[in-house]
């Protein structure tokens, strides 16, 4: 079967990333990473991607004056590479609504909550505040409104009363590493499809998003 292909958006550590490298590697992703953009050259994903002789470009959003030529450079880097998913993976700009129509039900995110509580920044910290019982990842299509697209996935951890940002941070990660490759399988594989702006499951409405608990997929 052909290879489906993607292009990852990062800045920073990559370590979803190399979650999807990894599946890929194992064979248990059929697809091939045409290139990692990231818009800070200090990002350590680089080099994860590097090491997997994947070919990296580095857009430094400084270098724009407005987020919309910002997006455009990406749109031109993006769009020969011909990506079935471009898929961001931290990577911590805001999109315009030019780019996301752009690539509308190809643009996948992965956010460290139980979206559609905390979306934006300092999701960990706000989980500890508000003494929440339980905290999570969830991995969603983009859509104009920030983190607020389609659900595909959530994987949920217990917080406990031990817990600080770096141990919850770390827990979550864990989860997003299954999670994100998973439902990218999925959207290559065609189980994820639209019908309008109606996520579709297996050719059903996903009515409420995929849940990954004790290391498994339930409806
Ligand atoms: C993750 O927590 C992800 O949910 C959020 O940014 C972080 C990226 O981590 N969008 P990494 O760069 O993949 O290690």
């Amino acid at each position: 079967m052909k290879k489906a292909s993607l292009v990852v958006l990062i800045s920073g550590s990559g370590s979803n990333l190399q979650a999807i490298i990894d599946a890929i590697k194992n064979h248990t992703l059929n697809a091939e990473i045409k290139a990692v953009i990231s818009n800070r050259s200090d990002a350590y994903g680089l080099k994860r991607a590097n090491s997997a002789n994947i070919k990296t470009h580095v857009i430094d959003h400084k270098q724009f004056s407005d987020r919309e030529s910002f997006d455009q450079a990406l749109i031109k880097t993006i769009d020969p590479l011909q990506p079935e998913l471009v898929v961001l993976a931290g990577f911590m700009r805001i999109l315009s609504d030019n780019f996301i129509d752009h690539y509308l039900h190809r643009l996948i995110n992965i956010h460290p909550s139980l979206l559609p509580k905390y979306k934006g920044l300092n999701t960990h910290q706000l989980a500890l505040d508000n003494q929440d019982k339980i905290h999570g990842a969830s991995v969603h299509y983009v859509n104009h409104e920030l983190d607020s697209g389609q659900l595909v996935i959530q994987a949920e951890t217990t917080v406990s009363s031990n817990d600080n940002v770096t141990t919850l941070a770390a827990r979550i990660l864990e989860q997003e590493h299954k999670i994100y490759p998973l439902a990218i399988k999925m959207h290559v594989e065609g189980q994820l499809s639209f019908d309008k702006e109606q996520l579709m499951f297996n050719n059903e409405p996903l009515l409420e998003p995929l849940q990954w608990k004790k290391n498994k997929l339930s409806t």
